[in-house]
């Protein structure tokens, strides 16, 4: 663990403008520094870098970070390694684990306990006959096992005492590794081959569990933990990272096994959700890394369901030049069993040729059981084509549904666009006037000040909690963050901020907040909107306190409750 001072001083030392224009030349622009994407592919710059707050920002994908996320992000690295290689920049060097005691407020490092497990794994499939022959069997090299860190768990109900001295420690538990039954605890995994999961720093998060022979569960994997949360999580994406963004596509299937295989085929670009419905963060998260989405499911019924529930979730991440399509395995086939018997070429040729884009994949959807013939089974498929229309956030994508609903029913594109046009420009509108640029629409007074508190955190103290209006959700992220900031030691600046908050519920958050400071102007004062802020909330807490004060008959208010009443009423 590396201690956050040491954070704030490398953050202090390096410039992001510098690191970030070594790797992608950057242009001045107004106070900030412009550049294409090099997260996604762009024609005109929406990459934002600012020298001010030391923080970069991608209006168009979403992408941002201090330099130390640049790195992670651009170079592929995981977080230590980020660290290491800005601090050799600067000639600092990273403090040694063993003079600090900082732990994080999570707990225990979970990944570590996860990272442990996943050696021994490893090694115990060297030792076991029987896996490596599964493994063999279902046509896997070692250097593809290798690639994926596959593993073995031993059939021992307590073989992770192995390595772990203490087997009885609280973050076995919490990492999901073993189980408290009614006669102790004993492995979660047993006599499985395991899949190791890791999240796109490379960290094992989680595990699938495969049996080797018959049984069940067929797959077994870790529960939800601290570090592991199945619907944001997809399967072979640090692996494949590199190949996603060379072809230019990925793929998402259902199992391990087909990422695997497919790999095993020289195809690295796939990658699974695991045992769960592709949800919108995994849409965002593919999307952010390439242009084209290819989902792959079963041609059978249940196959037709899961795209169409992909499809639902994918079509609020989407964007004006993203291309996403659906390929359907003739059924009883996985793309596994595909590739086994066709082989590479025919799979991509297959994928080019078969793949039927989201858009015809819905017109085809909502009008099938639709009899397109009659006036009403028209009105009945532009009604269920409006919510879908709603959720996408992309106008040229939506125009171009617009269109091929109208050539199903035989409508000009107008007229469609009329019967839905009501609720969807609205949207459309309000989808226009996000707040890229602070300013645009009018914030409210908590916003303004959680923003303030990004340049000026030390201003935290001064929230006081029950001033806070309820049922506000900028008003309880302002009391989180004012609570957070206010009991930090020493008070970093803004990309340290968000290195602070980093595997914090509010992460996003604050970085949601720094990217709509980072077009603020250098006049903007953040101790004055602040202050203005505070005095606001102070009036209005007043007031609602007066009122309930006054609501109250004036024999049953206390001591104290009567003179803060007198105080309200005096000014
Ligand atoms: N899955 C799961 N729990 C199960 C079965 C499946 O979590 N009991 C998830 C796993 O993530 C698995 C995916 O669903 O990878 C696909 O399951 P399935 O199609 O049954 O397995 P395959 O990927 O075909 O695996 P194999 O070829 O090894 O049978
Ligand atoms: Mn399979």
């Amino acid at each position: 663990m590396i201690p956050r001072d040491f954070i704030d001083q490398l953050l202090s030392r390096v410039d992001i403008v510098d690191v970030i224009d070594r790797r992608v030349p950057l242009k001045k622009a107004g106070q900030n520094y412009q550049a294409c994407c090099p997260f996604h592919s762009e024609k005109s710059p929406s990459f934002t870098v600012s020298p001010t707050k030391q923080f970069y920002h991608c209006f168009g994908c979403g992408a941002h970070g201090s330099a130390i996320g640049f790195l992670m992000e651009y170079g592929g690295l995981p977080f230590i390694d980020a660290v290491k290689s800005l601090a050799d920049e600067v000639g600092l060097k990273v403090p040694e684990d063993a003079s600090f005691q900082h732990k994080p407020k999570t707990g225990p490092d979970l990944t570590e306990t996860m990272l442990k497990a996943a050696v021994f794994y490893k090694e115990q499939l060297k030792s076991s006959p029987r896996a490596i022959e599964y493994l063999k069997k279902r046509g896997l090299t070692g250097q593809i096992a290798a690639r994926f860190g596959l593993g073995y768990a031993p059939a021992q109900s307590t073989a992770l005492k192995q390595i772990f001295d203490n087997y009885d420690a609280p973050e076995l538990a919490a990492a999901g590794l073993v189980i408290d039954g009614d006669r102790g605890r004993y492995d979660r995994f047993r006599d499985r081959i395991m899949f190791p999961i890791r999240n796109t720093k490379g960290q094992v998060i989680a595990f699938g569990g495969r049996i080797l022979d018959q049984g069940e569960p067929k797959y077994l994997n870790s529960p939800e933990t601290p570090i592991f949360h199945k619907g944001s999580e997809t399967y072979g994406l640090f692996e494949g990272r590199q190949s996603i963004r060379e072809a230019g596509m990925a793929l998402v299937v259902e199992g391990y096994m087909d990422v695997v295989a497919l790999s095993q085929f020289d195809i690295n670009y796939a990658v699974a959700t695991l045992g769960t419905a592709t949800t919108p963060i995994h849409a965002r998260t593919l999307l952010r890394q390439t242009d084209k989405l290819y989902y792959c499911f079963d041609g059978d019924n249940a196959g037709r369901k899961a795209a169409w529930r992909a499809l639902e979730n994918t079509l609020e991440a989407l964007t004006d030049g993203k291309e996403v399509a659906f390929l359907f395995l003739p059924e009883g086939e996985d793309p596994d069993t595909w590739v086994r018997a066709n082989g590479k070429e025919a799979f991509e040729n297959f994928l080019r040729r078969e793949a039927v884009p989201l858009s015809a994949f819905l017109v085809r959807e909502i009008s099938r059981d639709i009899n397109l013939a009659t006036e009403e089974g028209k009105a009945r498929m532009l009604k269920e084509a409006t919510p879908l229309l709603q959720k996408i956030a992309a106008p040229l994508f939506s125009a171009l549904i617009q269109r091929q609903l109208g050539e199903t029913i035989g409508m000009r594109p107008n007229e469609v666009n009329a019967l839905i046009n009501p609720a969807v420009k609205r949207k459309w509108q309000k989808n226009e006037s996000r707040p890229t640029s602070p300013g645009r629409t009018q914030p409210s007074i908590c916003r303004v000040m959680a923003r303030a508190l990004m340049l000026r955190p030390e201003l935290a103290k001064q929230v006081d909690p029950r001033q806070l209006p309820s049922g506000d959700a900028n008003a309880q992220l302002l009391g989180q963050l004012s609570g957070w900031l206010g009991h930090l030691p020493n008070m970093p600046q803004p990309a340290g901020i968000l290195e602070a908050a980093r595997g914090m519920e509010f992460e996003q958050a604050v970085a949601a907040l720094l990217s709509e400071v980072i077009d603020l102007s250098e006049s903007w004062e953040p101790e004055a909107e602040f202050n203005g802020g505070l005095d606001q909330l102070n009036a209005a807490w007043k007031r609602r306190r007066h009122e309930e004060l006054s609501r109250v008959p004036l024999d049953q208010l206390n001591p104290d409750e009567r003179e803060e009443l007198q105080s309200l009423l005096r000014n």
